[in-house]
């Protein structure tokens, strides 16, 4: 096990009726910028909850952020916070809203000399960001207690992640009941991007990081449980409040220390997001089975130890690494994701790929996976054998 620090400061709020925490969180006289996406809180009663607890706090509201948020309407958000003279960022939403609102709260407490874009990619030294506060409403990425933000921008097709100690939410929200109005399509998408975070702090090699190991299996073991749990009955609060619990644990950054890492499943899956517009979790759908297979011998113990554990798989190992891609292909497909890029519609297979290879190199994501031997031209290559 390599050597690591750990602090997460974020305060979570788990459970059924828990958005009344708001009120003890974010002060009486606060001046609250509430940030949300395109109107489902209104529809399933979660902005309601949420104005309940706010009491007579000054709100300003800023709806609108989509889906892979955009820097033009992050910036809009920050105008308006700026005219308000807001000192809360509260977002309502998916990973598209909340990393919204980490932006937005840096942005807001920026040096007005420095372009706010310079947050994103980490260009520019950030020293502070205004409180942050966050109820989730899509159990997948994370962002509610991490230090990630992914930010769009599409006129020049970039798509990047910043990262800051200073935007961890002070505290999230988790009621597992905001499952209840998910369509179809973002339960699968929050199922799948849970299972990747998980791999890819884990199918790498082994490093003797026994108890992260056991978390990322039981991690894993309870998606695979709970998705049909779920597409039968998706008002099944203890499948609901298992999956938000394990999207959450699978970011919260206990996986990940003392372990080699592979985020080129996720590197790929960005440039694919912005390219052809798929969703987060369908480009992973894609990317990772084909990333197994195309570094199947450097994964093969890990993904050995992968089918035994999680799968119950049994043989040598070849045998068992070979049917654990297998299983992990039929269990995004289940959850409604194709694995494959036809399955999007995507039939020029050498475009997408030489589009992902052209990309990457324009972001300078050279060197990628746990050996940093993974090259855009391996990821053309990666791509090409998911047509
Ligand atoms: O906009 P509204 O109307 O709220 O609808 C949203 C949106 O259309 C809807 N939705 C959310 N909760 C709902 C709901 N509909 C009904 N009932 C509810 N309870 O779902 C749609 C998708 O929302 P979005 O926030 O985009 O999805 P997700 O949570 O999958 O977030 C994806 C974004 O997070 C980034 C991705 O790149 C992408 O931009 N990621 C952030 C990470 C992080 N901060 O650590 C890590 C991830 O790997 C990921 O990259
Ligand atoms: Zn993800």
């Amino acid at each position: 096990m390599k050597n690591f620090s750990f602090h997460n400061p974020t305060r979570l709020h788990f459970g059924r009726g828990q958005i009344a925490q708001l009120d003890s969180e974010i002060g009486k006289d606060a001046r609250v910028l509430l940030v949300y996406g395109g109107g489902s809180i209104k529809r399933n009663g979660v902005h309601a909850q949420v104005m309940a607890a706010l009491g007579q706090r000054t709100v300003v509201e800023f709806a609108g952020i989509e889906a892979n948020p955009e820097f033009d309407t992050l910036m809009r958000a920050v105008a308006l916070g700026k005219e308000n003279g807001v000192d809360w960022v509260l977002g309502v939403g998916g990973g598209s809203v909340l990393d919204g609102s980490k932006f937005i709260a840096a942005a807001l407490a920026l040096d007005p000399a420095v372009d706010p874009w310079l947050i994103v990619g980490n260009k520019t030294p950030l020293h502070a960001a205004l409180p942050i506060g966050c109820v989730l409403t899509l159990p997948a990425t994370g962002s509610e207690a991490n230090f990630t933000g992914v930010i769009t921008r599409r006129e020049t097709q970039d798509k990047l992640s910043f990262k800051n100690a200073a935007v961890y939410p002070r505290f999230s929200v988790l009621d597992p009941t905001v499952i209840d109005s998910l369509p179809a399509r973002q339960l699968g998408n929050g199922l799948v991007d849970a299972f990747v975070h998980t791999t890819e702090q884990y199918l790498t090699y082994p490093a003797e990081a026994r108890v992260q190991d056991r978390l990322a299996e039981g991690i894993l073991s309870t998606l695979v449980e709970v998705a049909p749990l779920l597409r039968q009955n998706q008002g099944d609060y203890d499948a609901q409040a298992n999956l938000m619990w394990a999207a959450n644990q699978a970011m919260f950054g206990l996986v990940p220390l003392g372990q080699p890492l592979d985020w080129a499943s996720h590197a790929i899956g960005h440039e694919l997001t912005v390219l052809y517009g798929l969703d987060h979790a369908q480009t992973l759908a894609i990317a990772l089975p084909s990333l197994l297979r195309y570094k199947f011998d450097a994964k093969r113990a890990k993904l050995a130890q992968y089918g035994r554990r999680v799968w119950q798989l049994n043989g040598d190992d070849d045998e068992v690494a070979n049917a654990a891609i297998e299983a992990t292909r039929r269990f995004f497909e289940s959850a409604g994701l194709p694995t494959r890029l036809s399955g999007y519609g995507i039939d020029d297979v050498a475009a997408a790929a030489a589009g992902v290879e052209a990309q990457l190199i324009r972001h300078q994501r050279l060197k990628l996976g746990e050996h940093g031997d993974i090259t855009p031209a391996d990821c053309r290559a990666i791509v090409l054998a998911a047509g």
